[in-house]
């Protein structure tokens, strides 16, 4: 039987086939996930809060150009061992954080891009019959407090229900994302009546976007089995979830903290400010950097 049981969600989804376009020529051997936000690249922002979150066992759905990210979670013995022997504990200590030792890597391929509903559900054969969280790297969700997908499965425990992380966005920009219908808010949710992928403006049902991180039952599979292609003409989790409305209640979270849409190069940038400005040992730097630059900037503007 599917468990709708939220209590113990143990795995998570990283979505990484994509082909980071936007990032080319970079993206032509680096994939868009490693690339750094300061010391760490993206996927390590992302798996960092689903560890942080519970959870143990994390998928990664690549593609066969990706093999990047299964080495930079695989050991490094060498590296390691060079480490050790000339006592720098701290940069040897750095490098086995990336995945503790009670997490364990898996690695799942999607043969085609046919769309995020499809990577998702190449993950079905780890992930079973439990309910499970998805977190799409790019979005890099930086907060003081509990990280997003935490907050997320509180709620989740709290409401045995699934979840999905959203924020306003201007109308505008409504066909960017996935848009809920939220009828009304208790505090930061609101349980979801609609959910549609990429609407026009004009046709939106509100301006509350989905970001990248879903809280999901077992049951998104075989609805995104019989789900058809849609937007873009990709099997999209949008219209998975849409399907799902209707059997179990799935509730929209507004989470505390900030979201970069890495997925943009002006989204990467700010958050590599943003994090400059979190490293003790940078902070002055970058501040005086960008005072210095922003000075230079300015006299221009003003002719
Ligand atoms: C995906 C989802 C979309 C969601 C967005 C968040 O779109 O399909 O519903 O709002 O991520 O980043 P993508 O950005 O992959 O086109």
């Amino acid at each position: 039987m599917t468990s709708n049981d939220f209590k113990h969600v143990r795995k998570a989804v990283f979505p990484v086939a994509g082909l980071g376009t936007r990032f080319l020529p970079a993206t032509k051997t680096v994939p868009k996930e490693m690339l750094p936000v300061v010391d760490r690249p993206l996927i390590q922002y992302a798996v960092d809060e689903a560890i942080a979150a519970g959870c143990d066992t994390l998928v990664f759905v690549t593609n066969r150009y990706k093999h990047a990210v299964a080495d930079y979670f695989d050991t490094a013995y060498e590296l390691e061992q060079r480490l050790e022997r000339s006592g720098k504990d701290e940069l040897l200590q750095l490098v086995r954080d990336v995945l503790p030792a009670h997490v364990r890597a898996v690695f799942v391929t999607q043969a085609e891009a046919r769309g995020l509903g499809h990577a998702v559900l190449c993950a079905k054969p780890v992930i079973g019959d439990e309910p499970f969280a998805v977190l799409l790297p790019d979005d890099l969700i930086w907060s003081d407090g509990p990280g997003a997908l935490a907050q997320m499965l509180e709620l989740a425990r709290a409401r045995s229900a699934g979840v999905v992380a959203v924020q306003d966005v201007p109308r505008a920009q409504t066909g960017s994302y996935g848009i809920v219908d939220v009828p009304s808010f208790s505090g930061s949710s609101g349980r979801i009546e609609a959910m549609v992928e990429k609407p026009k403006p004009e046709v939106a049902p509100s301006t509350l976007a989905v970001v990248g991180r879903y809280v999901l039952p077992a049951r998104i599979f075989e609805l995104l089995e019989n789900t058809e292609p849609g937007s873009g003409g990709e099997i999209q989790l949008t219209d998975g979830i849409a399907a799902l409305l209707d059997e179990i209640p799935m509730m929209a979270h507004r989470f505390q903290g900030r979201r970069f849409d890495c997925g943009s190069r002006i989204g990467l940038i700010q958050a590599t400010i943003q994090f400059a400005l979190e490293h003790d040992d940078l902070a002055d730097a970058a501040r005086a950097y960008m005072r210095a630059a922003l000075a230079q900037v300015q006299p221009e503007q003003t002719v």
